[in-house]
């Protein structure tokens, strides 16, 4: 009896979520590749760092400012840079992916904010559509939408300018058709699709 209760003491030293975890590691290891299976286990551990639910500090790089914040780390990028930053000229439509309005740059790259998490981006450059303009010039683009006036209600017209930006970066004379092309994921309830490729062809005709 006595040696009994000796062992299962012993056998309480490892938690369940301890063995479970440790077991979960040992099957990847095993079949990722069983001799670096230590630094597998030791690069999982590190991974597995559980974040939040509190909040946490971070710092990101927005518009070529370092700004700082405490956000939980659920915490969308859309979420981050309008709630606590207030750059609410990053709109968000559909909140999952669907719609581009949500459009920003990362490291020069767009990419839709409403999916990606905060902290995913801290140690890279966020460019928002405020943050577009040279100074006090606004974009060659924002100019062009406001001359064919591109826009009616204005929900898509962030993402719209920072994706038809984006294109004018890479490709300074787009035909219609690219410019149909990097348009194809936003989307536009107003249907202002043809003001809206009329002000890109514009403005690449201008820059
Ligand atoms: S709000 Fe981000 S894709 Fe629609
Ligand atoms: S202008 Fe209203 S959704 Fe595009």
């Amino acid at each position: 009896m006595k040696n009994r209760n000796k062992k299962s003491k012993k056998t309480g030293n490892i938690s369940r979520r301890g063995f479970l975890k440790g077991a979960g590691i040992t099957a990847a290891g095993t079949v990722i590749a069983g001799s670096g299976m230590l630094s597998l286990q030791a690069q999982t551990a590190e991974k597995d760092k559980t974040l939040g639910p509190g909040t946490i500090n971070i710092k990101m790089n927005v518009n070529g400012r370092i700004r700082e914040m405490n956000i939980e780390p659920r915490t969308t990028l859309a979420d981050a840079l309008r709630n606590e930053l207030h750059l609410t000229g990053t709109k968000v439509g559909c909140n999952r992916g669907a719609c581009s309005a949500c459009t920003v740059w990362i490291d020069g790259m767009p990419v839709l904010s409403c999916s990606t998490l905060a902290i995913e981006v801290s140690d890279r450059e966020v460019i928002t559509i405020e943050g577009l303009a040279n100074n006090d010039r606004i974009h060659p683009l924002q100019k062009t939408f406001i001359e064919h006036d591109a826009t009616q209600c204005g929900f898509c017209t962030p993402g719209m300018i920072m994706t038809g930006a984006h294109l004018l970066k890479n490709n300074h004379l787009p035909t219609e058709e690219d410019v149909k092309v990097a348009l194809s994921g936003n989307f536009c309830r107003c249907g202002t699709h043809p003001k809206v490729i009329t002000a890109i062809l514009d403005a690449a005709s201008k820059m």
